[in-house]
């Protein structure tokens, strides 16, 4: 073959495969995320080559253009050359502060020869930059080549600037430690929405995360806790913190350092026990919750302890915020505490609140000193509110209208919408998390601005960020199913104007979004199908009625294999007459599909009741000092003594979190109809009428994903339950107490069972 034949094929064959390909569903259209506020869109395409070229006019807008330049080129494998002009097939990307642009706004024109970004500032421009990103087919986010697609960018007009300037993402690497390039992965994925303030929570009762080099122990024992018998550590060096900070600055994201005081310090106490009221010894908390151990308030040397540590941290954040904490400091060691009651003294304070007013403004004096806004959660406003102080609104939002109303900067935080530690989807399918229950839909629609916030101080609302506490996020993937894609939610909160906000057309570009978050290999939460529990009995034929948290599509079988997109689609509910194993997902536009939940159908007669003659009120148990974390270690346990329970109260009393010990009751619960109950226990092993029905083991008890049915004739039916009073995943068993739930399966609400509804 002559050369020219060969160069005519290969030219064909590129025209056919760029012909072949076929725009993906989840890359039609416009799908920018956070929704600009002015965008129209024009006739044609840039075409995107791997001749266009980057012209970077103005000062640092190389800066920006090399850092896109880079990630296009992983990609395309195009390197798009720079050129000082071009008069077509190029990019124009520049920095004018001349411009009349704001800080953080830019403008992007696309036409079918051109592309020009335009802003006042590098963060403009990089907004201007993650826009026209998004204006790529989503795999422009790949990491490696793409082949067999058209880069081509849709003509646009877009006009941009953000509605607030606190656009951010919270994260404690606390209660479980997350490494550095976890958070760089993150802040990759936060700077696509441009997303600008990541508030680091440093420091906990449960763990003390940075290093501090003139108080070593702070990460040498403070770091470190017991969970499960294991240790629970990591904090990051002065030098990778020093790295976060960079790699956030590159990607115009300020880092907020939280320091917590005078509360949640237990880790500081236990590395520097002097500095608390009482002395100490103390060990890092390694359950969750508040500790009442708290820095003393009346001792000067704990003032330099602090002076010293902010010092250090000051030095490490460019950012002009610093994060006090302030939230959750119980006051009762102040109060039996000589030294904090002769401060009250001294100082004309009224009461411990006010003792806390003070020690907030000692700090304040420190970061003004340092050329530092102090923030802290809206407990700071308890007993009076340093001058210079912002709040951080967290329990609702009185605290930030409060605030705000006094003249003082507010982030509105409220749990109900932005902390992303709750539940999005039903505690019976989801991961154990915290509590709450905030779906994408209710974070969508949060409004920073409070209805009761006159009008004249809602400039002093800065934005909202999503609040990510760790209790549950027992893993980095936990982190980002919980983070994902509420954050984003937030993102257009922050970024769109209110009245540009929709959430079905959000929910329709997410579509193209959640592709992006693939190519970042970010596991967020894909919602499951709801409703059945997995372990279920009928009587008589039924049918399992599914539903979404938000509308989605469902492909199930019956066959006992996994479902696929070629499964048959869920239309209504599913009919079933005897055992049955349904097995049902939910598939997303990109045709990725959802967790498999498989629910187990098992049809049975009633089960006749117990033919015994119970009398007595209560449950009769057995009980054994013992340290165990599993079912399996039961049967190795030798010291049983047996008794009786009357009450909950009693049982209450019996368990105490610090002293292992196991416990099996044994009991009858009267069934007033024959019916199908469905039982919910935290107890590690719930038998009714002689079956093992709940088997917990592995399981955090809290919040119980293992409900399951059973058929039951009406009368006495025995139950029995293992209880393992130990800490699993940092909740104690025995803040659960001795209780059981069950109702009849057409009810809506449980009933609880302790000890003293059952007969022995
Ligand atoms: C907080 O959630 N304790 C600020
Ligand atoms: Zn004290």
């Amino acid at each position: 073959m002559n050369k020219l034949v060969i160069i005519v094929l290969v030219a064909l064959s590129v025209l056919a495969c760029s012909e072949k390909y076929e725009e993906k569903e989840y890359n039609k259209g416009v799908n920018i995320v956070p929704q600009p506020n002015v965008l129209s869109q024009h006739e044609g395409v840039f075409k995107l080559n791997k001749k266009t070229t980057i012209v970077a006019v103005g000062e640092g807008a190389e800066t920006v253009a090399n850092f896109f330049q880079a990630k296009i080129t992983q990609s395309t494998g195009y390197e798009l050359a720079s050129s000082a002009s071009a008069s077509k097939n190029y990019i124009s990307v520049e920095v004018d502060a001349t411009s009349g642009l704001a800080e953080e706004a830019y403008t992007l024109v696309v036409t079918t020869e051109k592309i020009e970004v335009k802003a006042a500032s590098n963060r403009g421009l990089f907004y201007g930059m993650q826009t026209l990103m998004q204006l790529l087919p989503a795999e422009i986010e790949s990491p490696t080549l793409v082949s067999e697609i058209n880069w081509n960018i849709p003509c646009v007009t877009v006009e941009d600037a953000p509605r607030f300037p606190w656009r951010g993402m919270h994260l404690d690497v606390c209660r479980h430690f997350y490494s550095v390039d976890f958070i760089k992965k993150q802040l990759d994925v936060l700077a696509m929405y441009k997303i600008n303030k990541f508030h680091w929570h440093l420091t906990e009762d449960q763990g003390w995360r940075i290093e501090i080099k003139k108080y070593p122990k702070l990460t040498e024992l403070g770091s470190l806790r017991v969970d499960e018998g294991k240790e629970h550590g990591g904090f990051y060096t002065q030098e990778q913190i020093k790295e976060i900070v960079a790699y956030a600055t590159e990607r115009h994201i300020d880092v907020v350092p939280e320091i917590e005081l005078p509360g949640h310090a237990l880790a500081a106490l236990t590395a520097y026990p002097e500095y608390s009221c009482a002395g100490g010894p103390f060990k890092v908390r390694n359950v969750w919750g508040v500790e009442p151990d708290i820095y003393c308030a009346g001792k000067e040397e704990t003032f330099d302890f602090l002076e010293d540590i902010i010092d250090e941290v000051v030095a490490l954040f460019p950012c002009e915020y610093f994060h006090i904490g302030g939230d959750e400091a119980p006051k009762s060691k102040w109060k039996e505490c000589d030294q904090c009651q002769a401060r009250i003294k001294a100082e004309g304070l009224h009461d411990e609140h006010e003792l806390q007013s003070y020690f907030v403004q000692r700090v304040e004096k420190m970061l003004l000193a340092r050329d530092k806004k102090m923030i802290g959660w809206d407990e700071i406003l308890e007993g009076g509110l340093a001058k210079s102080a912002s709040v951080m609104s967290w329990r609702g939002e009185k605290g930030g209208i409060t605030a705000a109303s006094q003249g003082h900067d507010v982030v509105m935080t409220p749990g109900n919408w932005v902390y992303l530690d709750h539940y999005q989807g039903s505690p019976k399918v989801e991961p154990v998390a915290i509590g709450g229950y905030t779906t994408l839909e209710e974070s969508y629609g949060y409004e920073p601005v409070p209805k009761d916030l006159d009008k004249d101080k809602a400039h002093h609302v800065l934005g909202t960020q999503g609040n990510v506490w760790s209790e549950y996020m027992y893993t980095p993937e936990l982190v980002e199913h919980r983070v994902y894609p509420r954050i984003i939610a937030l993102a257009e909160v922050n970024w769109t104007q209110a009245n540009k906000k929709d959430f079905d057309a959000f929910v329709k570009r997410m579509d193209n979004q959640f592709v992006r978050l693939d190519q970042h290999k970010i596991n967020y939460h894909i919602p499951q199908p709801e409703g059945p529990i997995n372990n279920m009995v009928i009587t008589e034929a039924s049918t399992l009625e599914f539903t979404t948290t938000r509308a989605m599509a469902m492909y199930f079988t019956l066959d006992g294999t996994e479902p696929t997109l070629a499964s048959t689609k869920y239309s209504a509910p599913i009919p079933v007459e005897g055992d049955a194993t349904v097995k049902i997902r939910t598939a997303l536009v990109s045709g990725k599909l959802g967790k498999v939940r498989t629910i187990s159908v098992k049809k049975e007669d009633f089960i006749a009741a117990a033919q015994v003659e119970a009398k007595n009120k209560g449950l009769k148990y057995k009980v054994a000092e013992a340290e165990i974390y599993s079912t399996k270690e039961v049967a190795k346990i030798k010291n049983w003594k047996e008794k009786v329970a009357k009450d909950y109260k009693e049982t209450n009393k019996l368990f105490d979190y610090k002293k292992p010990s196991v416990a099996i009751f044994d009991g009858y619960v009267e069934i007033l109809e024959d019916g199908v109950y469905q039982f919910s226990t935290n107890m590690d092993e719930l038998y009714v009428a002689g079956n093992l029905l709940i088997d917990n083991d592995g399981e955090v008890k809290r919040h119980p994903r293992t409900d399951a049915s059973i058929a039951l004739a009406k009368g006495l039916h025995p139950l029995k339950f293992l209880y393992i009073n130990n800490v699993f995943g940092g909740w104690p068993q025995a803040w659960n107490g001795v209780r059981i739930s069950y109702k009849n399966v057409n009810e809506e609400k449980f009933k609880e069972l302790k000890p003293e509804n059952f007969v022995y």
